[in-house]
């Protein structure tokens, strides 16, 4: 496995690999702190192409002032051992100022149709430094697929829109939602949490898991749907909701009846620690 820590050296194994090999590129794009969810992405991203590169950037950009960019994990060892674990070719560690260098000026502004809702309301700019980010990653890689979690379905939803935009020819393939066996959507922010409050968390998958098991009844009506997660997340005096919405899953407007797919999203905070989970309705 191949350590690279610079644009150019990143670019020189592309041009290697796909130009005269002609052999596809999987990517994976994380912050690191890798558990089962970003393995889930990697294993699968493994299997579909013939080299896989992975990066790992805790990215500034993507933080709000208030945010938690200096205590964010990065235990960059045990990464790199998952790494190599699951036969990735590169994984690629920058620092800041390789992918912002002095003079460094341009950003990606995805549209504002599907950054003024659910996570960007209480995260400006969140969105913009994501997709600045993987506009950059992805054409230094130029891979033939991007892999993404489901479980960030607005990141997922925003990096299509920009991929389509902005002609990235990259595939953006959507992964599941990997769990805890108790329930929790694996988080490297989830160490943050106390037993207590990680027992509280538990409400989160519960309460949304409701709205799967009612719209299993045949309720289609959004408003009962997201009243049953609201009435499972209000029973928990510990966890703040910040919002519970069910949206169309492509271009995040609110739905009023599920006729086909629906997202049902939702962001608390349990402590100081902020949560995020969603569950898709009408999933084939
Ligand atoms: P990060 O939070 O490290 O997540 C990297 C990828 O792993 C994302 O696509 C995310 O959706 C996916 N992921 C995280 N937890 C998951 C889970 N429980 N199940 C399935 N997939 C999961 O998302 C980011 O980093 C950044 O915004 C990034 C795209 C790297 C840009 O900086």
């Amino acid at each position: 496995m191949k350590i690279i820590r610079t644009v150019a050296g990143l670019e020189a194994y592309r041009r290697v690999r796909s130009a005269v090999a002609g052999l596809d590129i999987g990517l994976v794009m994380t912050m690191g702190a890798l558990h089962a969810g970003h393995r889930s992405l990697i294993a699968r991203a493994r299997r579909e192409n013939a080299a896989l590169v992975v990066s790992i950037f805790v990215n500034p950009r993507q933080f709000g002032p208030n945010e938690d960019l200096a205590r964010y994990p990065r235990p960059i060892d045990s990464d790199l051992a998952l790494c190599r674990d699951e036969g990735v070719d590169v994984v690629f560690v920058p620092e800041a100022q390789e992918l912002y260098p002095p003079g460094f000026g341009t950003q990606v502004l995805p549209d504002p149709a599907l950054t003024s809702t659910l996570c960007g309301l209480s995260r400006p700019g969140h969105f913009q430094g994501v997709a600045t980010v993987v506009a950059k990653v992805i054409n230094i890689v130029q891979p033939a697929r991007t892999y993404f979690g489901q479980k960030d379905a607005q990141q997922v939803a925003v990096i299509r829109s920009v991929c389509r935009d902005l002609n990235l020819s990259s595939r953006i393939v959507a992964c599941p939602i990997v769990r805890d066996s108790d329930g929790l959507a694996l988080s490297s922010r989830n160490i943050y949490l106390s037993p207590a409050e990680r027992t509280t968390a538990l409400a989160l998958p519960a309460a949304l898991h409701r709205s799967l098991a009612l719209w299993s009844t045949g309720e289609r009506q959004a408003t009962v749907l997201e009243a049953a997660v609201r009435e499972r997340l209000a029973s928990e005096a510990n966890l703040s909701v910040e919002y519970v919405a069910i949206v169309d899953p492509d271009g995040l407007y609110p739905l009023e009846q599920v006729q086909g797919r629906a997202l049902v999203a939702a962001a608390v905070r349990v402590g100081t620690t902020r949560l995020i989970d969603n569950v898709l309705l009408g999933q084939s």
